[in-house]
């Protein structure tokens, strides 16, 4: 068993440590190479953790089956863990350090006993990016391990990068995870951001276990940008190139499960692409902005791969997608056909014969992919994969979108009128909630800036940190808010959404370059009537998506006051 796999004492201490209360009967460190990989995968195969899917229409692709109890983001045993509670805000669960550690040592003890632990270390973001920030996971997971292979720069190169900051003393985020027992009631998220560190315990599920995604790209990431005048959010990053050769990047902020894979892998309606526009996908969940020496806001995409939502994607809604995950990809929690194909709703018309739980399909079971089922791919499979998104600078960013799952009131598109006014439709974004988390879906709840569960400070202290580019120099984006998710009486969505959509995306940028004027409105500016049309969508459609009911906004808006009232005490005046 070999005490250490590194040059940085540091790394190798704290690896012992682990290894002292976990009891592994074997360390791993990680190398990220395809050899790795391969054995992995050979691992889970021979112990059932991966179920091999059609090699001749899915090379490379496998199935994992999670526990049925453990399918989703745990947001209510999820804990950020600072010194002083006010300063996880009412927007977080928290736990005092001391008590927290204590709590989830206890379940670490003893914990790797039989099993490997591995050392994985991981870059998030270009690996030669001054804008990229490292990271080390140990978990006893192999699925977890093969997993942040293709979600982040793992291995050697990031090794290297982590002993060589570290010399200088620059730390690396430290995630411990075990999937432990996968009981619910032995379960816990928890986020040090003042020692840089996350401590996971018991389950297996993205967004709880692959810790450079939402735990330290977010959560962690956040209380750094705070401090360090940079922002980490909850965005996709796309590039609209027009047909005179001109590049804007958009990024957007949809809550988890409301169309930001589906936006940034947009392929445009055929008007559009016969006349030159094209988009390029950055990232589709994570972006890192830093103002830049010119004032505007530069934008790395944190990750390297896509953990997408399986259900709705489909050759007619994200043939990109379709297009990336056809082979060397793990799914999790889908369907099977007769043949051993990954399935899910809203793919095609052929009825699976296993569900996600691998017992025979029968709709009285439910949905035979679950609904919150995904797939782990690496981005540059991806066939709208930007070069750009490996550029160590990063996009400079022309447009931030926020948007949410709203079926009345909120117009398909508007334009806040200021920094200061985007800040506050941000702050107050409603979204129903969706099945990327436990709990119920399709309730209505106040989502600030898509980021309620993984902002890892007070919100108030947060709204007063965006409102604070505002400053001389600065060259902000434009801010805008949309919503794909408008119902009609009939209960159906009044816009058709997916390519469609590059309708929307076009007027954002016509209005950045001046080109589109707008109407104000309550809510904000608006497009003027038959500035936005769509062959999918009827004039009476078009009219109540794209309309704003002034009647409803007194009321939206004492709700959101009162939404807003949470926050009081670290509210900055601006938002009050
Ligand atoms: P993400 O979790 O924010 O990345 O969301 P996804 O892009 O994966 O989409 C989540 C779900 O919303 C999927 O079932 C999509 O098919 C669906 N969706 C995405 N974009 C649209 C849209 O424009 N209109 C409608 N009606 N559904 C959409
Ligand atoms: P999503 O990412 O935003 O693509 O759904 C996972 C999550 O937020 O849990
Ligand atoms: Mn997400
Ligand atoms: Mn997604």
């Amino acid at each position: 068993m070999p005490a250490s796999g590194s040059r940085l004492a540091a790394l190798n201490d704290w690896v012992d440590e682990v290894a002292a209360l976990t009891r592994p009967d074997r360390i791993h460190w990680c190398d990220g190479s395809d050899g790795e990989y391969a054995a992995l995968v050979a691992g889970m195969l021979a112990d059932g953790t991966l179920i091999e899917l059609n090699q001749d229409t899915h090379p490379g692709c496998y199935l994992h089956r999670s526990d049925p109890d453990d399918v989703a983001r745990v947001e209510h045993l999820t804990f950020v863990c600072t010194r002083e509670r006010d300063d996880a805000g009412p927007n977080n669960h928290w736990m005092a350090p001391d008590e927290a550690h204590a709590k989830v040592d206890a379940l670490f003890e003893g914990c790797m006993r039989g099993r490997t632990l591995y050392v994985v270390p991981y870059c998030m973001g270009p690996i030669d990016s001054p804008l990229a920030r490292c990271g080390v996971e140990i978990t006893d997971s192999p699925y977890v391990v093969a997993n942040m292979r293709l979600m982040t720069r793992t291995g050697a190169a990031a090794l290297a990068r982590i002993e060589r900051e570290g010399a200088q003393g620059k730390p690396f985020v430290r995630g411990l995870h075990s999937t432990g027992e996968l009981d619910p009631d032995r379960r816990f998220i928890m986020h040090f951001p003042e020692e840089l560190s996350i401590k996971s315990y018991g389950s297996g599920y993205g967004g709880n276990a692959l810790l450079g995604k939402k735990c330290h790209a977010l959560r962690i990431a956040s209380w750094q940008a705070r401090r360090e005048g940079w922002l980490a959010e909850h965005m996709l990053i796309l590039g609209l190139e027009s047909p005179e050769g001109k590049t804007h990047y958009v990024a957007a902020a949809f809550p988890s499960a409301c169309g930001k894979t589906n936006l940034a892998m947009l392929i445009p309606p055929e008007e559009y692409r016969r006349k030159g526009w094209k988009v390029h996908t950055i990232g589709d969940d994570i972006c890192w902005m830093h103002p830049g020496e010119d004032g505007r806001l530069w934008a790395i995409n944190p990750e390297a791969g896509y953990f997408g939502v399986a259900p709705g994607t489909s050759a007619t809604t994200n043939p990109n997608a379709l297009a990336t995950i056809r082979r060397d990809t793990i799914f999790t929690n889908v369907a099977l056909t007769a043949d051993n194909q990954p399935w899910w709703e809203g793919l095609d018309d052929r009825v699976p014969a296993l569900d996600w739980q691998g017992r025979p399909y029968d709709p009285a079971n439910g949905p035979a992919a679950h609904p919150n089922s995904r797939f782990t791919v690496s981005a540059k499979q991806c066939p709208s994969y930007s070069p750009r998104a490996e550029d160590a600078r990063g996009v400079p960013i022309s447009a931030i979108v926020f948007g949410g799952r709203r079926a009345t009131l909120m117009p398909l598109v508007f334009e806040a009128r200021d920094w200061a006014h985007g800040v506050r439709v941000g702050a107050s974004m409603g979204s129903e909630t969706t099945a990327a988390a436990t709990g119920q879906t399709g309730v209505m709840r106040r989502d600030p800036m898509a980021m309620k569960p993984f902002c890892g400070y007070h919100f108030g202290d947060y709204f007063a940190h965006w409102l604070s580019f505002d400053r001389p120099g600065a060259k902000l984006p434009r801010i805008f808010h949309v919503n794909w998710f408008r119902k009609g009486s009939d209960g159906r969505f009044l816009w058709p959404g997916f390519g469609e959509n590059m309708r929307v995306l076009e007027w954002i940028v016509g209005r950045v370059e001046g080109r589109h004027a707008a109407r104000d409105s309550g809510v904000g500016l608006l497009p003027l009537e038959g500035a936005i049309v769509s062959p999918d969508c009827a004039a009476d459609a078009l009219a109540a998506v794209t309309g704003f009911d002034e009647t409803r906004w007194p009321a939206e808006q004492a709700e959101i006051a009162g939404h807003m009232e949470a926050y009081r005490e670290r509210l900055p005046a601006q938002l009050g």
